[in-house]
């Protein structure tokens, strides 16, 4: 068996195609595809290993911004693109698994082998799903389970050999080797098999994001990839050990799940620039509408519109996080601010980032910060933003990435036609 190739840092850019949309939809000449056209090449031509999409089904929280279902937009970019992964950030709790088994199980068809799933429990949208409110956090994981049982024991439905090609080139189907998988749980009965061939990857790599106790349990037993915010290094040290002691209770192998981390990049040619764009920023923030901003980032339950900006806040106002409906671990994140003595005020300053991991400075800086977390084994996966906008590409593309490539953090070229080689990961074991 060839020697394992040294770990390197895996990048992924946003698909583009989220805050264009409505400029997008109103020109009679162009489709709300176009901006992502031009990322995809343009991350294609970084050697970028992934394209993403987030996923929004509410119109309440962002209708500032469009936003398009991720599979189709995804697939739109499959036709055009040869190497660069696909992640669709779908939903657990407003899918079937029959229907999500078939989805991404075309989606690498169509692709070659280059398809992923994000799964989201979701925090918003439930009065689109109704009747019913937002399930409880453990209903949404608990669901999220026995969907991910269903959907790899549906993939898997196909047993080796079952779907061959004959001396004529013509497919030649062996329907005994095709199982139903008779699953009957307690959200759902499924009988299978699925009724797509063997998928190029076997199974899309498998994506989650929700980073909650109950959110990191599902991470260690079913993710490849999580998907993560985590703000500072302690945070995220934090939050390795315990995902990869869990995933090892579970039996996988050591350094899954990787870790994939949401990036704020605020290039600066000089320090000096960045630290000015940064203050700047900040000095823009009403800090009156703050106070709804960090409410919300304490689960929407608490009342900040009394409390003095510049002290901290009383831990009576802090939520206790299991009666938390919403988003418990950005909660996690923001009341341990609160405890570590952050004012009001410099709550309101982080909210702005919403809990992901910002770092300001020169390429070379960022790229220290970088490597910082990849050494200290806290960064598998980097989230390279701003890819549509020429002068943030121009840092993070000839900038930052140029500079990890130069410190042989960042491979090279793509290692292989699939988003599975390229990310370095194996066939799960339990893949039939
Ligand atoms: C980095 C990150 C990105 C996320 N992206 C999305 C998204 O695009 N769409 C979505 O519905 N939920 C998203 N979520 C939230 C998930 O839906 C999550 O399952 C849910 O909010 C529960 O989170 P919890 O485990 O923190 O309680 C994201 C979560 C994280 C940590």
């Amino acid at each position: 068996m060839s020697a394992k190739p040294p770990r390197t840092l895996k990048t992924v850019t946003g698909a583009g195609g989220v805050s264009e949309t409505y400029d997008l939809a109103v020109d009679p000449e162009r489709s709300t595809l176009d901006t992502a056209l031009q990322v995809a090449a343009l991350a294609e031509a970084a050697r970028i290993d992934a394209l993403f999409t987030a996923d929004l089904l509410s119109f309440g929280a962002q209708g500032a911004i469009g936003s398009q279902e991720p599979l189709v937009f995804v697939s739109a970019l499959a036709a055009v693109t040869k190497r660069i992964g696909l992640i669709a950030t779908v939903s657990s709790t407003f899918h079937h698994p029959y229907n999500l088994a078939r989805l991404f199980g075309t989606l690498d068809h169509i692709s070659n082998g280059r398809a992923a799933w994000n799964l989201v429990t979701s925090s918003l949208g439930e009065e689109n799903f109704g009747p019913g409110g937002l399930p409880s956090p453990e209903e949404r994981y608990a669901r999220a389970a026995e969907t991910l049982e269903v959907v790899n024991a549906l993939w898997d439905s196909w047993q080796p050999g079952a779907l061959t090609r004959g001396p004529d080139g013509r497919a030649v189907l062996d329907a005994a080797k095709v199982r139903p998988i008779d699953h009957t749980g307690r959200y759902f009965s499924v009988a299978g098999p699925l009724n797509i061939p063997p998928l190029p990857q076997r199974r899309p790599v498998q994506f989650q994001a929700g980073q909650s106790d109950a959110g990191r349990t599902l991470g260690a037993r079913y993710a490849e990839v999580v998907f993560t915010s985590l703000p500072t290094l302690d945070v995220a040290l934090d939050f390795t050990r315990k995902i990869r002691g869990q995933a090892e209770e579970f039996g996988r192998p050591a350094g899954l799940p990787l870790i994939f981390s949401s990036f704020h990049a605020t290039y600066g040619a000089t320090e000096e620039e960045a630290r000015r764009l940064v203050r700047e920023r900040h000095e823009a923030i009403d800090f009156e509408r703050g106070r709804a901003q960090v409410a919300d980032m304490l689960g929407g339950g608490v009342d900040l519109s009394e409390p003095p900006l510049d002290a901290p806040l009383p831990e009576s106002l802090l939520p206790d996080v299991t009666t938390v409906n919403r988003r418990r671990g950005r909660v996690d994140i923001f009341t341990g601010y609160a405890r570590q003595g952050y004012t009001l005020r410099e709550l309101i300053i982080a909210a702005q980032d919403t809990g992901h991991w910002a770092v300001a400075g020169t390429p070379e800086q960022l790229a220290d910060a970088v490597e910082e977390r990849f050494r200290a084994g806290v960064l598998d996966v980097l989230m390279l933003g701003g890819l549509a906008d020429p002068r943030q590409h121009d840092f993070a593309v000839n900038g930052l990435l140029h500079e990890l490539r130069k410190r042989r953090i960042v491979g090279q070229d793509y290692a292989g036609p699939t988003l599975r080689q390229n990310l370095g990961l194996e066939l799960p074991p339990d893949a039939g």
